[in-house]
């Protein structure tokens, strides 16, 4: 079984998404609107790719080294029993985050079986659960297996980067789209909304159009599901 899962991102109207540059006018109030949809989407857990998680990350790294050997296998932290969730996908186990829950949600970790030992007991360290889905590519439709059996997670929302969203999308594993439209053009080389070339294109589906306060839209899509 696998989560419905709802892409949620804001964007410019060239499709960046990292607002350090914009307007102050264009910021004002986008946090507490992304925020606001976000809670009202009521999503069992949130999950970002590798480089957003790590924005989240306090302090200097602090590596552990141990003569331990791990099971491959779901470990869930003591403080872990309920979402909703925060994920982060992280291959290779290059975070180093210091804390056990961001934004106030469990941290759950989606692994590969190659990552080390080290890191694994720094996550044991940390109270950060974590789960393996492929032995060096990550399948992501297992992780999503995963994450709905083991940890009853039926809605979840998928908040970028680019990256990240761009193989959900290309491996057909996103329902739905909720696109905040910001009245701002910048023409960043950056993260835009989906960086990995999708193939073939996706049709979507106009749900709805809400114009919210300061010229944003909010637009939701339903993905054409490939035949
Ligand atoms: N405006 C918004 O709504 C919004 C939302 C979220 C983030 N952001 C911004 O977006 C920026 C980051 O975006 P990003 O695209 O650079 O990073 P990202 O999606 O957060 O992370 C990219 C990483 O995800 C991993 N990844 C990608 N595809 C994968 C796959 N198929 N399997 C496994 N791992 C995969 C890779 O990690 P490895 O290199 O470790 O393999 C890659 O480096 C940040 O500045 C953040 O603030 C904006």
């Amino acid at each position: 079984m696998k989560p419905h899962v709802i892409m949620h991102m804001a964007s410019s109207i060239d499709g960046t998404i990292v607002p350090k540059d914009w307007p102050i006018a264009a910021l004002d109030g986008l946090n507490d609107a992304y925020e606001d949809i976000h809670r009202a989407l009521k999503g069992d857990a949130w999950l970002v790719g590798r480089v957003t998680m790590a924005e989240f990350a306090e302090g200097a790294p602090r590596p552990m080294t141990t003569s331990e050997r791990f099971p491959r296998k779901t470990w869930k932290a003591p403080g872990a029993a309920s979402g909703p969730y925060a994920i982060a996908v992280d291959r290779e186990g290059k975070l180093h985050l210091n804390i056990s829950h961001a934004n106030g949600d469990p941290l759950i970790v989606i692994l590969t079986e190659g990552v080390s030992d080290d890191h694994l007991a720094e996550l044991r360290r940390d109270g950060i659960s974590y789960i393996f889905a492929g032995a060096t590519e990550l399948d992501l439709a297992l992780a999503l297996d995963i994450l709905a059996d083991e940890f009853a997670i039926m809605l979840l929302l998928l908040e970028g980067g680019g990256g990240i969203n761009g193989s959900f999308l290309d491996a057909d594993l996103i329902d739905e789209i909720s696109l905040m439209l910001s009245p701002v053009a910048d023409g960043n080389p950056g993260p835009s909304t989906f960086d990995n070339r999708i193939t073939p294109a996706k049709a979507l589906k106009l749900q709805s159009v809400t114009q919210l306060d300061g010229g944003v839209l909010h637009i939701r899509y339903a993905v054409i599901r490939a035949e």
